[in-house]
């Protein structure tokens, strides 16, 4: 396991937060109807609602924002990044993309059809909805062992071979567009995929003639599990294990605002020719010229400068052990928590540690409030109100098998201090936590509810 090691860079910036009251805490609730979405970021007092787009900047990155290009077409940013995401990723073709989704959304709309399926170990929500949109059905296969927060599976992002060969004969490869792997599993809990998994993944993929697209949010993080766990791979380089990684894909789509540390930015690559061209196209529909996508030429060189910091191995072993700390005193406080730690975040185990809650009361809803009410700080649920829709065949609710919430670490923005309060905070809940309430939706959209719901106490 990795150790908390004093974080490789110092402060020379600093943004004030505040804890206010409990009774405007309280207050703030009820204007938000209990979605911590609805929130305004200055009641909030630390904020692990996301990794995306919330870490902190290098004076590397604010230095080369200095230097970016806003020519409209052909900018030097859009040359440096080009470089740099050749360079660790390997594919022909690349596209800047304001966000993740927005590169999603394009594969989504190019490729998928009416009642096709696409499998991956798991899809992260945003995938999961713009799969869906273009009424398609994404389906999950990861391994059993993700399913069981405590097993400590190194690797408990891996897809089940045996259920992925079955599902592709089953389906037929003829209604399956392309299928994906996300890297980490955030889904299901920021876990790592091993070489060995994907390997045997772009086989099936391959011999099945099924283009192969990695979901690759957290690409370094996830090099980082393979050098720490995975036989052979030790004396391998994150950005080595990142390149044989992604050398097995047809493409990816990527959220940039996590491992790459930029507050905004995505990536859609493939080899495919045809394809870049009809998403060119698209992207140019969306997003904005291809050689700027969405974004400012200073994001890009913020990108490019950040997807190699991303890679750097002292960086990245102070991350994964701020996490494993997080993950260890919550489980120290007698907290459900799925284990081993994932790369970004912990995941409380609210169906767990809300046994009296169902599935339709949200227990993991009801967490997140409390976390705020008693400590002002602010998580995700990752659960039925994320993840349970109707079945399109049966209209029966359809919910998922876990009810987590998310405690997601911004990059090298909080210290251990702020962890040790979250874990302190966490220890208060736990001595009432068979008195707290469920909730039931006030208003829910058909796709993404989390953001926009409303909800009240039961
Ligand atoms: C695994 C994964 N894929 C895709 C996305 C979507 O990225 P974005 O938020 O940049 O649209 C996220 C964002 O949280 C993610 O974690």
């Amino acid at each position: 396991m990795p150790e908390y090691i004093p974080e490789p860079f110092r402060i020379k910036m600093i943004e004030p937060i505040r804890l206010i009251n409990r009774e405007a805490r309280e207050a703030a609730l009820i204007e938000a109807g209990y979605n911590v979405f609805a929130l305004k970021a200055e009641d909030i007092f630390i904020d692990m609602l996301t990794d995306s787009g919330t870490g902190a900047m290098s004076h590397f990155q604010w230095a080369a924002i200095m230097i970016g290009d806003e020519s409209y077409a052909g900018a030097r940013s859009y040359f440096r990044l080009a470089e740099v995401v050749k360079d660790i990723f390997g594919f022909q073709h690349f596209l800047p993309t304001h966000q993740g989704r927005a590169a999603e959304g394009i594969l989504s709309t190019l490729l998928v059809k009416q009642g096709q399926y696409i499998p991956s170990n798991m899809h992260f929500d945003t995938t999961d909805a713009n799969i869906r949109s273009r009424g398609g059905r994404p389906t999950n296969l990861v391994i059993e062992e993700a399913y069981d927060p405590s097993n400590l599976h190194p690797f408990k992002g891996n897809m089940d071979i045996e259920k992925l060969v079955k599902f592709i004969e089953e389906t037929g490869a003829e209604n399956i567009p392309f299928g994906m792997m996300t890297v980490t599993n955030n889904a299901g809990g920021g876990q790592p995929v091993s070489m060995e998994n994907m390997r045997a993944v772009a086989k099936v993929y391959r011999s099945n003639q099924i283009p192969f697209f990695i979901d690759a949010a957290r690409y370094a993080e996830n090099a980082y599990f393979v050098k720490m766990r995975e036989p052979g791979y030790e004396d391998k380089s994150p950005t080595e294990i990142t390149r044989e990684l992604f050398a097995l894909a047809d493409g990816m789509t990527m959220s940039a605002k996590k491992d790459a540390i930029v507050n905004i930015g995505g990536l859609l690559c493939m080899n495919d020719e045809s394809l870049f061209q009809n998403a060119r196209n698209e992207l140019i529909m969306r997003e904005g010229f291809p050689t700027y996508g969405g974004l400012a030429g200073r994001d890009l060189d913020a990108m490019a400068v950040g997807l190699r910091e991303g890679l750097n191995e002292e960086y990245l072993k102070s991350r994964l052990g701020q996490t494993e700390y997080l993950n260890k005193g919550l489980l120290e406080a007698g907290v459900p928590v799925i284990q081993p730690a994932g790369g970004h975040a912990v995941y409380l185990d609210a169906g767990k540690l809300l046994p009296h809650l169902s599935h339709a009361e949200f227990p993991d809803q009801a967490l997140v409030v409390e976390l705020y009410r008693e400590g002002g700080i602010r998580g995700v649920e990752l659960g039925s109100v994320m993840f349970s829709y109707e079945d399109p065949d049966t209209g029966e609710m359809v919910y998922p098998d876990l009810e987590l919430v998310r405690l997601a670490i911004p990059r090298r923005t909080y210290t251990q201090s702020h962890l040790d309060y979250i874990i302190k905070t966490v220890r208060k809940i736990i001595t009432h936590a068979d008195q707290i309430g469920g909730y039931k939706f006030t208003y829910a959209p058909q796709f993404l509810k989390h953001f926009t719901a409303r909800f009240e106490p039961l």
